[in-house]
Order: structure tokens, then sequence, then C-alpha cells
């Protein structure tokens, strides 16, 4: 028997709802379960202050305290530990229910006390924890102190990376209020209901359902398991009784027949799992979770299936991190990197360097982009230094994350492969015996999803370590040219037969407000990343990675700028600007049009190199990306013709005159009787 200690807490959390506007009304009655939001008044200051009259500042959650400062470029931006504090009110009247703080992302190391008593630390910021302050809390008002640090260590990952690691609680925080018989919040932050996918295909699909309980006492309960369907109809009902030598987990079984199936973008579909724990035939507690029905592969030589059919793993990869915010997004942050890769036409995307917040997993399981998610094991590129150290309590951090990472998204029908490691090196501790042990332990914990990794070495490193490979690489960016990148594929294809293989990094850096006449390749490392150059490496990388399904994923580095502290390079220091998108999102690099004229079926027509406004040549190409057939261009309302798009859903007019001044440039198509047109203007000096 493991029950915990029958304790009586009495809570009325009014003051919480008051001060957090966007706490949901209290349905206890119907649930046994409040989570309410925690994320408002919270009082911030550095962990250096040691004075009675602190100047604190009061701030909402999501926040990072590194948010503007690494706007500056400061390489050694404030990696330092600070303290958060705020209060919650338990008022007498409400009797034997327990309480637990759930943390989403605390970056990157947590201590928490509840007056002032340490109740729990969890290492890691970018994956969720909860932690049980039922004993803690006492009647009337009571503290909560959160000690973060983002302080450098070499026992919790990650040790390296070209990303910020913006310190502090950069993501939401709630209250969870439950009867004293609950589904575990604290199963490594689960939702504590794992869908388990045993058998699916069109005829029939078999989900095992495990339920991890947290149970106070001897109570006679059952667990009602309902299927409902996209429209919320319920499909299948199931109750257990749990039984007293069940009182840690449940399984029970859904079958069907003729399922629905999750088909990434071009359906997919969603079910809902919804359990119940009762007592005495009342609610007690209910936990909710999507449910998509789907199957995958992955062959060496023909690429990715889903459910049976190739589909071809194209996108990006995501780092959460927007200017002036840093990693503190809200939910529109999210959705608006959402409607980006919509807009783009990506099929999939890796969401890079670390477990990505809640809310984005659930934008990717609703519009179907298929995922690749990791944990935040990264070496240090082509800067020195390690991403592994051969230590116990690194090693221990590390399946700790891995073990947050799977158990939290278990029941994300996007996510299909699980990251490793990114660009770990060789000539310092060899990670490659504990890279074995965490493929077992990701096999262990999640049979149904394959194991991958990123790396920069040779195409005979790290090849029996994972289900599958990628590689990242930059031809025509830090060295090499654009299509050599065709060559390495079909080598490494070759090199490695029987292994997966993908691209799991390709990218230039560009700026919108350089331009050349022309290509000129620039310097990695220099301050000149003219637009025209990104996007002839990416012209150039799609050409040849299109032409070669065997690569099962093909993710763009990077769908937006992100910081960078190490950086001193581009139009500023402090980022990366390999993004097809501004760090601030405003605009749209020319190869972001260029995917998504070849990826997007939606009819469009763009005008490349617009903003290469002032021209000193009066013979110029115009460039067009468009996925309709064909446009006619005009230049200062003079018809110059009509041009067919090619194979890359590009036209180009060649020796077009410009003349000296203003020349409005027009290009105008018709898709379906409905006119489509874009336009710019060149000042030729
Ligand atoms: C690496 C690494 C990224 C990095 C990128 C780059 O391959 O995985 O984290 O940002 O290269 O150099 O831009």
């Amino acid at each position: 028997m493991h029950y915990k200690k029958n304790i009586i807490v009495t809570i009325l959390f009014l003051l919480f709802q008051l001060a957090d506007s966007t706490a949901k009304p209290f349905n206890h009655a119907s649930s046994g379960r409040e989570t309410i939001p925690f994320n408002k008044d919270w009082q911030f200051y550095f962990a250096y202050n040691f004075e009675k009259d602190i100047k604190k500042e009061t701030v909402t959650l999501p926040h990072t305290w590194n948010a503007m400062e690494v706007l500056k470029g400061v390489p050694d931006y404030n990696r330092a530990s600070a303290i958060y504090e705020n209060k919650f009110n338990v008022l007498p009247g409400w009797t034997g229910k327990r309480l637990f703080l759930y943390f989403e992302g605390a970056n990157s190391v947590a201590t928490v006390f509840v007056n002032n008593k340490s109740v729990g630390t969890h290492k890691g910021g970018y994956t969720a924890f909860a932690i049980e302050i039922t004993d803690a809390v006492k009647p009337g008002e009571n503290s909560v102190t959160v000690q973060v640090s983002n302080a450098y260590r070499l026992d919790v990952l990650p040790l390296h990376g070209d990303f910020n690691i913006y310190g502090g609680i950069h993501r939401p925080v709630s209250l969870i209020l439950t009867a004293k018989n609950c589904i575990s919040p604290l199963d490594y932050g689960s939702s504590g209901v794992y869908l388990k996918q045993k058998q699916v295909s069109k005829a029939s699909a078999e989900i095992e359902v495990l339920t991890k309980l947290s149970l106070s006492d001897d109570e006679a309960l059952s667990l009602k398991t309902t299927l409902l369907d996209g429209n919320k109809k319920v499909v299948s009902t199931l109750t257990s009784n749990i039984g007293k030598d069940q009182n840690q987990e449940l399984s029970q079984s859904i079958k069907l027949s003729n399922p629905h199936l999750w088909n990434g973008k071009a359906d997919p579909y969603l079910y809902e799992v919804r359990v119940e724990l009762l007592q005495n035939g009342q609610v007690i507690d209910q936990r909710s979770q999507p449910l998509g029905l789907r199957y995958f592969s992955v062959d060496p030589d023909k690429g990715f299936f889903l459910n049976g059919k190739y589909l071809d793993l194209y996108g990006a990869g995501r780092h959460e991190d927007v200017s002036g915010k840093g990693s503190a997004l809200t939910d529109e942050d999210h959705d608006r990197d959402m409607e980006l890769m919509k807009e783009l036409g990506a099929t999939a995307a890796r969401l890079t360097h670390y477990p990505h917040s809640k809310h984005f997993y659930e934008l990717c399981d609703k519009n179907g982009i298929v995922l690749w998610s990791e944990i935040p094991f990264v070496g240090p590129g082509g800067y020195t230094g390690t991403g592994y150290v051969k230590d116990a309590e690194l090693e221990s951090n590390i399946k700790q994350m891995l073990k947050e990472l799977i158990r939290q998204n278990y029941n994300h029908p996007s996510v299909c492969f699980w990251g490793l490691f990114n660009e770990l090196k060789l000539n310092w501790d060899d990670p490659q015996p504990f890279i074995k042990e965490l493929n077992t332990l990701a096999k262990q914990e999640d049979p149904s999803r394959l194991t991958t990794l990123a790396s920069n070495l040779g195409k005979n490193s790290y090849t029996d370590l994972t289900d599958l490979m990628g590689w990242n690489q930059y031809f025509g960016w830090y060295g090499g040219k654009f299509d050599e990148v065709g060559v390495w594929a079909d080598e490494t294809h070759a090199a490695v037969p029987g292994k997966s293989i993908s691209i799991s990094e390709y990218g230039a850096g560009g700026s919108p407000f350089k331009h050349t006449e022309g290509l000129i390749r620039p310097e990695a490392k220099g301050n000149f990343h003219p637009e025209e150059w990104q996007t002839a490496f990416h012209e150039k990388h799609w050409e040849e990675l299109k032409k070669r399904p065997f690569l099962w994923g093909k993710f763009i580095w990077v769908l937006a700028d992100f910081g960078s502290a190490i950086r001193t390079e581009g139009d500023a220091n402090g980022i990366n600007d390999k993004g097809l998108v501004t760090y601030d999102r405003k605009i749209k690099k020319d190869a972001f049009y260029f995917y998504k004229a070849n990826w997007n079926p939606e009819p469009m027509v763009y005008i490349a190199e617009r903003r290469n406004t002032n021209r000193s040549k009066a013979l110029t190409s115009v460039k067009v990306f468009s996925n309709v057939a064909n446009a006619e261009l005009w230049v200062k309302g003079k018809r110059i013709g009509k041009k067919a798009k090619n194979g890359l859903n590009t036209m180009i007019w060649e020796n077009v005159q410009l003349s000296k001044g203003n020349n409005d440039i027009l290009v105008k198509t018709k898709y379906k009787g409905k006119e489509l047109s874009d336009s710019c203007v060149w000042i030729l000096q």
C-alpha cells in the first residue's frame, strides 16, 4: 500500500481568482479538480540583494530577466539567481483537498518555498513540474517564493548552445486543487494519463489507457474512460473498479473499428479521451487528452510514411524566442509562429533544442504538423567547449529530462520522433555509451516513437545510436557550395545503407536590409549578410533536396531569427539571422516566399528582391515566386511579357531595362478567374 497521509486542508482561493483575471470559474463540484492560473503580481528581484527594503519589481508570468539586455548584444548576459514572490489565501471552508503548484517551465533550476520552507527543486528549464504543497500550507495567508537560477553549471542541461538561456519563470504557473484521491499530477509533470496506441490501422485501433493515480485513502473508487469523437460525441465508455492493489495505476483498453485517422495536414483529426475518477458514483477528478490515431514508418530508401502513404516531411527548426520577450512567450506568440508555419506550407517542424511550450504541441496536433521534439542535450557546434561531461549528476539530469519530455508529450499525435542530442563532439568525454543508455530509456518509455539525433560530424559517426539520423549541413554558408548538398546526401545514403537519414538543419544568414545586385558570397562571421545570398542558398538546396525522398526529413534552419548572445555578425550583435522571418516576426524574407510558392498550394505571386530598392544597373533580372502557371511583368506601366513558372515555382525575366528614377514593377496573373498581383518600386540612380 502506498497511501499518502490523509491530510485535511482548508482552502479558499478567492483572492487567487480576483488577482488573476484569466482564472477560470471554479467548478470543483463537477470534476473535483480546479486549475487556477497563478501568473499575476509576482514580486521579482535578484538574489544578490540582502537589504530589508529591496526594490522589487511587479511582474506577470511568463517572465525572464534577460529579454531586453540580450538585445544590446552582450555575450555575458546576466546568468544569475533571482527571486519571485507571491501570496495566496487559504481560508476555512473546504476540507479534504490537496494542493499542488504546477510550473510549466522555470529556467533553469528552481527551488520552491512555501511559507519560507522549501518544498522542492526542479532542474531543467524547459519541462513542467508539479509539487504537492498540501502539507506546507496553513489557513490564512501563505507565501510562495521561487528562487530561479540560469547560472552556468555542468550538471544541468544545456551545457552549451547557440541560443540564450533566458533566466526566469518563463512559462505559466498554476495552482491545482484536487480531492484527496486524484489522477496523479506528480508523474514527471505529465497529465497522468497515457494513451498508448497499441495497434492502429485503417480497419481498427486499440489503445491502452494507462492512468497514474495518487490515492490518499481507502475508498471504493472506479475509473470511467470515455472516447469522444471530433464533435465531442461519445463513441464508447468503459468503467473499471480500482482494486486495492491498483492504487498507483490502472490500465484500460479501448478498441474501435474503422477509426478516423490523424493524417497530418491533410486531416488532423482528433478524438478526445476523458478519464474520470469516481468515488461512490461521484466524479472526483478528470483529465481530458487529445487522441490522434495514426501509424507511421520510415524507410531508409523511400522516406517517411504516414498511415501507409508517403509524406514528404519538410519545415523548419523553431526556437521559442521573440525579440524583446526572450523565451517568455504568450499563447499569441505561439499562435503567430504556427500561422507562419502554416503560411509557409510546412508539413513538419523540428522543435529545437529543448521541449517547447504545451500550447505549441497542441497547435501542432490541431494543424497536422509532424514533430521532431528533443531534449536540450546540445553540443558546441563550431564553438569551443563540450555539451557532455561524464558525470553522474549530469547523466541523471539528462535522463530525467528525457522522461519528462516523453511523459509530458506522450499523447500528442504530432510527435513522431524523439531527438536525443544535437551536435555533440567526440574530442571531449565520449558521449556514445551514454547515448545508448538514453536510447534504451526512450524505448522503455515509449516504444511507439522513433529516436533520432542531429550530428555535424562525418558520414560514419553516430550511426549506431538511434533509429534514425539527421545531419546539420551548411553548404555555401560556413563552407562549401550550395549544390554539394545533393552529393552529400547521396554519398551519406550510400555510406550508411539501411539507415534512415535526414537533413536536420540547413540555412544561411540573411538580412532584409542588406542587398546585392547579383550574387556575392558573404562572410558567415561578417556583418554583411545580404538577403539575396540567403534566397539563393535555399533555392539551390530545395532543388537538390526535393529530388531525394529517401531523406525522411528536411528542416530549414530556422523559422525565425533568434537571440544568441555569442554571435557578433549580421546587422546586430546577439542574433542568429538564419530565420526565414525576422526576430520580431515583422518581415518575411524572400526565402520565406520561395518556400511558400513551393509548399503552400494557395495561389500566390511575389516579387523577390523587392527590398533591393536602390539600383545602379540599368539591366536587371526580375524574379517572381509563384505557384500559378504564368504571370505577366510590367515595368513603369510598360508590358514586358509573360513567363511560365519553372520547376521551382519561379519565373525570371532576364535583361529587363530600368530607367533613371522610380521604376514601378508590377506582376499580374490570374488563378481561376481571380486576379493576383504584386508590385514594388526600384530606383535607378
Ligand atoms: C548548428 C546548431 C544550431 C545553430 C546553427 C547555426 O548546427 O545546431 O543550434 O544555431 O548550427 O550555426 O546557425
